[in-house]
């Protein structure tokens, strides 16, 4: 069942219960748009959409301290280094910045600073006040004045080792300058591109067919995360040094002296870094810089103030994962105003349509836009779709003229239709109900603002995906036949549904031997596992399926109910009249429900699948389910596995105690009868505590289903 969303609610007004549920969810959705913004360099929601989520976990977690989760996006930065580079370990963490959005949050800064080290209200602090560079920020460590590495933030604690590439960067020196370098010395920055940097390079790689940046930022970040340093050699990068990690000893007792000594070094430092004594100067300076900002070479998305003492910053410290003597007073957004040409949709590699709206080119801070993503359906009816009941004339029409916000620079989001410059002749949009990608229905789920194409194994946009957990480990888990050789064989032509996986043999077999990699032997071995796999047990050709909401608990709970493919079959295509009992029986097996029957249904429904999954059936043999073992003792228990499991994997634990008769559970609750927790165990060891459930070791597990 898909788990319930409590955004709506008031922090104030959540139940303990929907508070964890809440922390569950932000903790997955700022982890997605942190993967996204740091490791793939494609930031899918604007910055003051990410802020507000993580504003509103930081109040939940206020609220309810004792439902803080270990892995908290309060605890953290950034997400862990990305595949493709070494990791280095920062010997100091690299952390983040805590936001002002108004005078008020810059006030609130002040005043807890004044508090915290106890001073006089006429004892002065000077602040470092310093445009905030929306860059990708950089760790450089030089020993004895040399660089050796070269690392980004990562999570904060583990970064990717950009060594070769930043080595290629003019703006980094290889060599410390002047006499009194700390033996060991890391400095940080922010690495940037600048705006007309940024746009020339766009337009060679839209010369070129490569990959076209969003912003400046996300150019830096590509250019820099290259695989081959000669690409980050050819791309203009500019560095600020503003801070540092470890440091061997302090050549400045200063902010301000910090940053003299980084320019006397060889690095650059930005030109409009001020000290500032007061509120009302911090006022002025973020001001002055926001009517600059424009004009500037490079983009800017706030300024940042920095206590200038370094004997205050130190007892400051930091609270989680921002210091106490620092802040990060941000724009506005930059809005512009714009026509919307047509409406486009784009088909995702799970089949969620999503319209993304075509507009008359135009210029905000300082880029072009011409692609404004417009979320679903509903986003279209009443702009925002920000839980506002849906407003008459409020919504997006193809003609319509749009203002535009680019937050922080990210991706541009509508903030309102100018209605009185409406068309008459504009009418209101009508969302297709049919995958513009292969022409299956398009379905909605009652709680879901997205719609999805549902002919998973004939759509072309979901095709790779899909044969992807076709082959996966617990799907038909077929040897040699990973990611990277379904991706080839689709590019090829030679696998685009499963049933092509067991002609690949008999009709490219020659083919095959000339690519590189493919030798006899390897090709050999690689028909000798899709042949192994022409015998596949029930629940795992369910799984492989990839029909939504039926993941491998739900593919074994139907294998069980129904017992044959054929029968689960013929129940899903008279389970389509919702009178019928087959819905009824359907819709009520334990851990089925509503949702996952309905998804079941709408699958065998598509023509597309059922003759995908005909061609399919005519090259493999299904096998029925292990039995299920009713005397067993733990038959009918209730088992939450936790922590590292030493002599089996946590999927193997699982199916075990399920083929003897049990449930395996997710979470623990009164229901539970056993945990069994092995090393590093945490939260839901204490959950079993609490309730008083049996806990046992992976050997007493072992010892109990033996007998
Ligand atoms: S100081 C302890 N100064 O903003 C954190 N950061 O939102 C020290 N940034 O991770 C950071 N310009 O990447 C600092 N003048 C500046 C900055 C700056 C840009 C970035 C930096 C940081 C992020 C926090």
């Amino acid at each position: 069942m898909a788990s319930k969303d409590y955004s709506d609610i008031a922090v104030g007004d959540l139940t303990p219960a929907q508070a964890k549920a809440e922390l569950l969810r932000l903790a997955f959705e700022i982890g997605t748009h942190d993967k996204r913004y740091y490791q793939e360099d494609a930031p899918s929601v604007t910055d003051a959409e990410y802020d507000a989520l993580r504003k509103r976990n930081a109040a939940i977690e206020a609220k309810f301290p004792d439902l803080i989760r270990p892995d908290s996006p309060s605890r953290r930065v950034g997400a862990a280094p990305s595949r493709g580079f070494a990791k280095v370990r920062h010997s100091a963490p690299m952390l983040s910045l805590d936001n002002a959005f108004g005078e008020e949050d810059v006030r609130d800064f002040v005043g807890r600073i004044r508090r915290f080290l106890k001073l006089d209200d006429d004892e002065e602090i000077v602040f470092s006040a310093e445009p905030k560079i929306d860059g990708v920020s950089l760790s450089l460590r030089y020993e004895n004045g040399e660089l050796v590495t070269a690392a980004t933030r990562g999570d904060g604690t583990e970064g990717e080792d950009v060594t070769a590439n930043v080595k290629t960067m003019k703006a980094v020196p290889h060599k410390l300058k002047g006499r009194k370098v700390p033996e060991v010395c890391e400095v940080r920055g922010e690495i940037y591109m600048t705006k007309p940097d940024f746009l020339a390079l766009n337009k060679r790689q839209a010369e070129a067919g490569g990959q076209i940046f969003a912003n400046p930022r996300n150019s830096a970040a590509g250019s820099l995360r290259q695989k081959d340093p000669a690409v980050t050699a050819s791309r203009p990068l500019g560095f600020f040094a503003y801070g540092w990690g470890e440091m061997s000893e302090l050549p400045a007792d200063t902010q301000s002296g910090m940053v003299k000594f980084f320019d006397a070094a060889g690095f650059d430092t930005n030109p409009l870094t001020k000290a500032r004594h007061s509120v009302e100067e911090l006022l002025a300076f973020h001001r002055d810089i926001e009517t600059r900002r424009a004009k500037l070479d490079y983009d800017i998305d706030g300024v940042v103030y920095k206590v200038d003492r370094l004997d205050w910053q130190e007892r400051l410290g930091f609270v989680s994962r921002t210091p106490r003597w620092a802040i990060a007073h941000k724009f506005a957004a930059e809005r512009a105003t714009t026509v919307l040409n047509d409406i486009e949709i784009q088909v995702g590699r799970t089949g969620a349509l999503t319209p993304v709206g075509k507009l008359e080119a135009v210029g905000v801070g300082g880029v072009i836009v011409q692609n404004v993503s417009l979320h679903n359906e509903d986003y279209i009816k009443a702009i925002g779709n920000d839980g506002e009941p849906i407003r008459e004339g409020r919504d997006i029409r193809i003609g319509d003229t749009l203002i535009i916000q680019r937050a922080g620079d990210v991706i541009p989001q509508v903030v309102d239709v100018v209605i009185d410059k409406r068309p008459k002749s504009a009418k209101p949009y009508k969302f297709p109900e049919k995958c513009p990608a292969c022409g299956s229905h398009a379905v909605r789920e009652d709680d879901e603002a997205v719609r999805r194409c549902t002919g998973g194994l004939i759509c072309p946009a979901q095709q790779v995906e899909r044969l992807r957990l076709f082959v996966s480990r617990n799907a038909f888990d077929i040897e040699g036949l990973g990611e990277k050789q379904i991706q080839l064989f689709f590019e090829k032509k030679w696998i685009e549904e499963p049933a092509d996986i067991f002609q690949l043999e008999k009709k490219h077999r020659k083919a095959l031997l000339q690519e590189e990699g493919f030798g006899e032997i390897s090709v050999r071995n690689l028909f000798a596992a899709i042949n192994e796999r022409r015998r596949i047990v029930l629940n795992r050709l369910i799984y492989a399926l990839g029909i939504r909401h039926v993941g491998e608990i739900n593919a074994r709970i139907l294998a069980r109910h129904y017992g044959s493919f054929d029968a689960l079959q013929k129940a899903a295509k008279a389970a389509a009249d919702k009178e019928s009992e087959a819905y009824q029986d359907l819709t009520t097996i334990g851990g089925i429900g509503e949702v996952v029957g309905d998804a079941v249904v709408e699958f065998f429904k598509e023509k597309h699948n059922r003759d995908a999954i005909g061609r399919l059936l005519g090259e493999i043999e299904v096998e029925p389910m292990e039995a299920v073992k009713t005397d067993s003792p733990i038959a009918g228990k209730t088992v939450v596995f936790t922590g590292a499991l030493e002599k089996m994997t946590r999927d193997e634990a699982k199916a075990t105690a399920e083929r003897l008769g049990a449930k395996a559970a997710g979470s623990v609750s009164k229901k539970t009868d056993y945990v069994v927790a092995g090393p590093g165990a945490g939260s839901k060891l204490a959950e079993a505590q609490k309730h008083g459930v049996k806990v046992l070791t992976e050997d007493e597990w072992l010892k109990l289903i033996a007998t």
